[in-house]
């Protein structure tokens, strides 16, 4: 089974270098191929309140042969549950929704920053995390004006920032802001959900040149940017194939021309969490 890198959040909270997305993977099924990417060797597991997965992902740890301890369980805070009591109530539903006594990674999903709630929502995370029921907290989707507002105001700084990131939209102003503030990156829709990236000539090159597939060319580029690629596949080969990037390397000059790859409307469906709100 391959070995995951691991890196350090700024609570100590170990992560690994890559992780398993399972938006759309809900029931029955969804349970297989959560436990088959178990199987695998993934141990970071994404997953949402509003995916309404969370009941197939504690299902599918329970009947993984994988300690539970062994596994860095991820979900997020609805949009529609910022204000604080909300938030805490929410928080315990995931849990009761996982069977789970305690999440790994918790995140808020969007800042909506229209409803202006988000430092509410996390001083709840704040206070799950004292109260035991998280181990470290997080955000999704935050600029830095939504970042800086939250370590000022309550002086705790998010562990993990989970954004849209791959090589059309290859967000090197917030990596770089995450970096400096001690945050790491994980990467949604790593693989762009399988649009034209997928296809894309400048990559095949490199992948024939490694005799790599484009998927993996493309998280190794994630892992290389210190970036934490969460892919989602349903099918056990391709959950392999998205782990196996630790036997090769990419020079600076591949790392380069796919950084070159990056527009400023390469987002895949322009979700600008400046305006754009999910709830
Ligand atoms: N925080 C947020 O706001 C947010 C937003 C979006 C997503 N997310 C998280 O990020 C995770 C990943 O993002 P995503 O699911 O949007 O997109 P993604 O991981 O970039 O792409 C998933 C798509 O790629 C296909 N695929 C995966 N591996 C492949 C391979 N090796 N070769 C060919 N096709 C492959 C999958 O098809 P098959 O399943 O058929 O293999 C699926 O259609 C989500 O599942 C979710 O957990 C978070």
């Amino acid at each position: 089974m391959t070995t995951i890198p691991q890196v350090t959040l700024n609570d100590g909270l170990l992560l690994p270098a890559v992780g398993f997305g399972t938006y759309k993977l809900n029931g029955a099924a969804g349970i297989n191929s959560i436990l088959s990417a178990i199987d695998t060797g993934y141990r970071l597991l994404d997953s949402a309140f509003n995916y309404e997965n969370e009941g197939a992902l504690g299902e599918a740890v329970r009947r993984s042969s994988v300690p539970r301890e062994a596994l860095i369980i991820t979900s997020k805070l609805p949009g529609r549950h910022h204000k604080y009591d909300e938030a805490i109530t929410t928080i315990q539903e995931s849990l009761f929704r996982a069977g789970l006594d305690y999440y790994d990674l918790y995140l808020i999903h969007w800042p909506n920053p229209s409803k202006d709630l988000y430092v509410e929502a996390w001083q709840a995370l704040i206070d799950a995390q004292k109260w035991g029921l998280i181990r470290s907290i997080g955000v999704c989707n935050f600029l830095p004006e939504h970042l800086d507002r939250l370590i000022k105001e309550t002086g705790v700084t998010p562990s993990v920032n989970q954004v849209e990131l791959h090589p059309y939209f290859s967000q090197e102003k917030q990596r770089a802001y995450d970096k400096e503030h001690g945050i790491v990156t994980e990467s949604w829709s790593p693989l762009g959900r399988a649009n034209k990236l997928l296809q894309d000539p400048d990559i095949k090159q490199i992948a024939d040149a490694h005799q790599k597939t484009i998927p993996q060319i493309i998280l190794r580029w994630h892992v290389q940017l210190g970036a934490v690629p969460i892919p989602k596949s349903s099918k056990p080969s391709r959950q392999l194939d998205n782990l196996s990037l630790f036997d090769f390397k990419l020079n600076d000059e591949e790392m380069q021309k796919i950084g070159r790859l990056s527009h400023a409307d390469g987002r895949t469906y322009n979700q600008d969490p400046a305006i754009y709100e999910e709830f």
